[in-house]
């Protein structure tokens, strides 16, 4: 199929980015996504020109740096789909595809496609982990944990920190990231020595790298590759009320 991408590019954090229209052609539906940008780096390439720049590691959705905004979409047009995982035989001969980088202050752009997501990194140092003791690697049935809570955390676990909640939601907030690493944590009895720090801390790191705040539009919920509930943003807001109101832990 042939396309035509219209594509931001940015030389660096403080140059002013733009679109650039680029046609391709012989693009085959086999290919994913990332496959189809790397055809399209080589023909720049051969061309004398600056490839795209753009995040990538495993391709199979499991490290979650590939976001990209395609057709006003992080991850584009699929749920629950990263953009590694996106194939183009959801896409037609002749589409005309915009593909531009997460849009939020705290996710400063690099170069063309890539973000500084080192803010998400800042708020899991600031509490996203357990201190406490918790000894050796236990026995799988030493600790009874019923089995909708062990569910429940499993997935909240699933949270790859891509990014495309914040990139979704018009505050940029970043309450279903926090939401989904405080809430796999607390659903476990390890995790609940800390439980209210951690929700403060968090919270306070979030701010402080400058993410907005939640005000229920949910477009977080529907652009996650991993489908992290908004249940897990209310359960991080009461553990927040619990610590702000009675003390920490
Ligand atoms: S909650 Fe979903 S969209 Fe947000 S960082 Fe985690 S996996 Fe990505
Ligand atoms: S490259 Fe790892 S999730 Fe897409």
């Amino acid at each position: 199929m042939n396309l035509r991408l219209h594509i931001w590019r940015q030389p660096g954090p403080d140059v002013q980015g733009m679109f650039k229209t680029y046609d391709l052609d012989g693009v085959s539906e086999h290919m994913s996504f990332l496959e189809m940008l790397d055809v399209l780096n080589e023909t720049l390439i051969g061309r004398g020109e600056e490839p795209v720049a753009f995040d990538h590691d495993c391709r199979e959705g499991i490290c979650g740096t590939c976001g990209m905004v395609i057709n006003g979409r992080p991850h584009g047009p699929l749920q629950r789909t990263t953009t590694c995982q996106l194939h183009m035989r959801f896409f037609k001969d002749g589409d005309e595809i915009y593909i531009e980088p997460w849009r939020a202050s705290a996710f400063p752009v690099v170069r063309d496609l890539v973000v500084d997501r080192s803010s998400f990194d800042r708020i899991i140092a600031n509490g996203g982990f357990i201190s406490v003791n918790t000894g050796n690697a236990q026995d799988g049935n030493a600790i009874p944990i019923p089995k909708p809570d062990a569910d429940r955390a499993f997935d909240a676990a699933a949270c790859i920190g891509c990014g495309a909640c914040v990139a979704a939601c018009p505050n940029s907030s970043a309450m279903l990231f926090v939401g989904a690493k405080a809430g796999h944590l607390g659903m476990l009895p390890q995790g609940q020595a800390e439980r209210g720090s951690r929700a403060l801390n968090m919270l306070l790191a979030a701010d402080e790298s400058g993410f907005g705040a939640c005000t229920n539009h949910l477009e977080c919920e529907a652009a996650c590759p991993k489908g992290i509930s908004a249940e897990f943003i209310a359960m991080l807001n009461r553990d927040y009320m619990k610590a702000a109101m009675f003390g920490r832990d």
